[in-house]
């Protein structure tokens, strides 16, 4: 989900019974956030109605939905640079590739809406001249800022070549000494085209990971490694597939695309063997320093393709649980029949595209949905999460 704004307005404060107010959305420089109009309670409404639309019921019925705190939300910033080097402009580009500034937007956590300006002043400083999509000059590409709940920032320069790396380095420490900025990286985006970061990512901190506490367990976020962008519902699906969980009390779980690790370390327990399988070698990385801080023995992660991974799966390491929490496509028909055939009893599916979910548990007419819930991830987009708990009939 790219950034979605809301500005501060002289409208009353946010509740959730009124809509929200925004002046970037007002006058049309961002639409992102497009159930702004809406009241929040009224959005939840209609999610949770298209979740039972879209999903068979399960047998415990539908808990209530898990409501977002409307604003402050999103521990992440992914900023565009537009402007010049001297007047940067932070948020999106318009149709015409001219910088629209953003940095106002009210959905960021208050740490990273106090940082955006600084950091525009840090580009002034270090004297990083945008890069211009028309013209294919200039280096700066986008700011990704991530702020932990401890309040620690992750800072990437996204950046199309090494030539500003120096400067970089050289302003660095005022930077450091004006923001709580933890991790400062550049990653290098050679190609002229609309991807957000690229390959190779240069430290330029003494560490390289942002600790992430949550709740009982610290996830540590490498660059380039996928985390939740909503801390308080990201916490709240880690806690509820404890919750779901603990009376099944597995002795062996699969957490497959568990990118740095959240449910397979939130479900590690004495006795219990976790296995994590993802794609990104940087997640696995993070995971696995997770899993050592907390010193867990038997978590272990493992980089590759989640179906190949368990359509090669010896029959004996056949887990008792298995959570799948895919990308918006879902976990597609290859994995949903070995899951049908395999005979887990158990399966926890996180989803955030309610209709690839339908069409995957179509493809396992062996489950029934035993808990099912809305956790609203991402507020006044049509975007949510849901988690259920799937049960052999
Ligand atoms: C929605 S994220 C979930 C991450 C993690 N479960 C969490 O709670 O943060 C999906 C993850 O699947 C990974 N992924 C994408 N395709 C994959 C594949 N074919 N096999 C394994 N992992 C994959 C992505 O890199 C990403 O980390």
């Amino acid at each position: 989900m790219d950034a979605p704004p809301l500005t501060p307005s002289p409208t009353p404060p946010l509740t959730r019974s009124v809509a929200a107010r925004c002046d970037y959305f007002d006058t049309g420089r961002c639409r992102s956030c497009a159930l702004l109009d809406q009241p929040y309670d009224a959005q939840l409404a209609d999610k949770q109605r298209e979740v039972e639309a879209l999903l068979p019921a399960p047998a415990a019925g539908w808990s209530e939905p898990v409501a977002s705190p409307p604003v402050e939300f999103r521990n992440k910033a992914k900023m565009v640079v537009g402007g010049t080097a001297t007047e940067p402009t932070l948020g999106i580009l318009d149709a015409a590739f001219a910088g629209v500034d953003l940095r106002e937007c009210r959905l960021h956590t208050r740490g990273l809406h106090d940082a955006l300006p600084v950091l525009a002043d840090f580009v002034r400083q270090a004297d990083l001249a945008p890069y211009d999509v028309v013209q294919r000059r200039g280096e700066l590409k986008h700011l990704l800022v991530t702020e932990s709940p401890a309040g620690e920032l992750m800072v990437r320069f996204v950046c199309r070549s090494q030539e500003p790396v120096a400067r970089l380095r050289k302003h660095l420490p005022s930077l450091l000494g004006r923001l709580p900025v933890a991790v400062a990286t550049v990653n290098l985006q050679p190609a002229h085209k609309a991807v957000l970061e690229g390959e190779r990512e240069i430290v330029l901190t003494p560490a390289a990971t942002l600790a992430m506490p949550l709740g009982a367990v610290t996830l540590h976020l490498r660059p380039r490694s996928f985390f939740q962008t909503n801390t308080a519902m990201a916490t709240a699906l880690y806690g509820e597939a404890v919750a779901w969980t603990t009376d099944l009390a597995p002795r062996s779980v699969w957490d497959l695309y568990s990118g740095v690790g959240g449910f397979a370390l939130h479900l590690a327990a004495p006795g219990r063997a976790v296995t994590g399988v993802e794609i990104s070698q940087e997640a696995v990385r993070s995971a696995e320093h997770s899993a050592a801080a907390a010193g867990l023995a038997d978590v272990r992660f493992l980089p590759g393709d989640a179906t190949t991974y368990a359509v090669n799966a010896a029959p004996e390491a056949v887990p008792d649980l298995v959570v799948v929490n895919p990308p918006r496509r879902g976990i597609g028909d290859q994995l949903a029949g070995w899951l049908e055939g395999s005979g887990v009893p158990h399966v926890l599916y996180s989803s955030c595209n309610a209709r690839t979910l339908a069409a995957d548990l179509a493809a396992m007419p062996s489950y029934a949905p035993v808990r099912g819930r809305l956790l609203d991830m991402f507020p006044h987009t049509r975007h949510y999460e849901v988690l259920v708990l799937l049960g052999r009939r």
